[in-house]
């Protein structure tokens, strides 16, 4: 570690509501999560960082992406982060249960959300889930389903590939959907009718997938059901207490202009800076 981020350019964070919530995925895909959080939580804070120098993390040995994301675990805490939301299924596949422990503050993943969603869902009880294919190898999902009360029926699919799709801002051109509609065949052939969508970079390739699978599978995220966790945890403000909007910080081990352009397309216009990270 090299001091703190941002130590020239960042304002601290300050405000009546101590620390932020710190989020972190290998690039841009867990804005997809922080988005259904500053929507629901606006009042919060959030530091977000997205790995992009050491991107992807799906390909990477288990352990490899276990030592990234305690480095990031422990960079967000350092940087006062009362909550760390792990916000790549990748990440948490691999190093949920160790993050828990080694963190002096709660930890949230994404994986058990996106579950409990889908078993929300599904009517025929026939479930597909798509994900990287470190998340995928990692049993992680077939292990939350099996933790349901509910009987599912899951087909998994690693989808290498697309979150280079999207990380290189090309989320609906043919290329896309022709791999798409290979790498969804195992889906469509065993007919579910629900589809997790088990990695966060994916929910950018939505209105593909959806094109691929037919409106009548439903595509599920971990999303808003990740928020809601947060949400459970922190509570909300008190009634009456006067109206506040968070800070947002994003920091990048990559090439910050790059991120800041994708980052504003895909979130939205709270990405107004980007702070640059180096890993020494
Ligand atoms: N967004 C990450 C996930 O949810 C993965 C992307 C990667 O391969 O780095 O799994």
């Amino acid at each position: 570690m090299n001091g703190r981020i941002g130590d020239p350019i960042g304002a601290p964070i300050a405000g009546p509501i101590a620390g932020p919530i710190g989020v972190f995925d290998s690039g841009l895909g867990g804005l997809t999560v922080l988005r259904a959080m500053i929507d629901l939580l606006p009042h919060e804070s959030v530091m977000y960082f997205g790995d992009t120098a050491r991107f992807p993390y799906g390909p990477k040995p288990s352990d490899e992406v276990l030592k990234y994301a305690l480095e990031i675990g422990r960079l967000l805490v350092e940087h006062d982060a009362r909550v760390v939301v792990v916000a790549c299924n990748s990440a948490a596949a691999a190093a949920l249960e160790v993050l828990e422990e080694e963190l002096p503050v709660p930890v949230l993943g994404v994986i058990e959300p996106g579950m409990r969603a889908a078993a929300r869902t599904t009517r025929s009880g026939r479930v597909g889930v798509i994900g990287t294919v470190g998340t995928i190898a990692s049993g992680a999902y077939q292990r939350a389903a099996a933790d349901l009360d509910v009987e599912i029926d899951l087909t998994c699919a690693a989808c290498p590939g697309f979150v280079e799709f999207v990380e290189a801002g090309d989320v609906d051109s043919e290329q896309v959907h022709i791999l798409a509609e290979r790498l969804l065949a195992p889906l469509r052939d065993v007919s579910v009718d629900t589809v997790v969508l088990g990695c966060t970079h994916y929910p950018l390739l939505a209105r593909t997938i959806s094109d691929v699978m037919g409106p009548e599978v439903m595509l599920v995220s971990s999303a808003d059901e990740t928020a809601f966790a947060v949400r459970e945890l922190l509570g909300t403000p008190p009634e009456g207490s006067a109206p506040r909007l968070g800070d947002h910080r994003f920091v990048t081990s990559g090439d910050v202009e790059t991120f800041g352009r994708l980052g504003a397309r895909f979130l939205g216009p709270e990405v107004v800076h980007v702070e640059q990270w180096s890993w020494t």
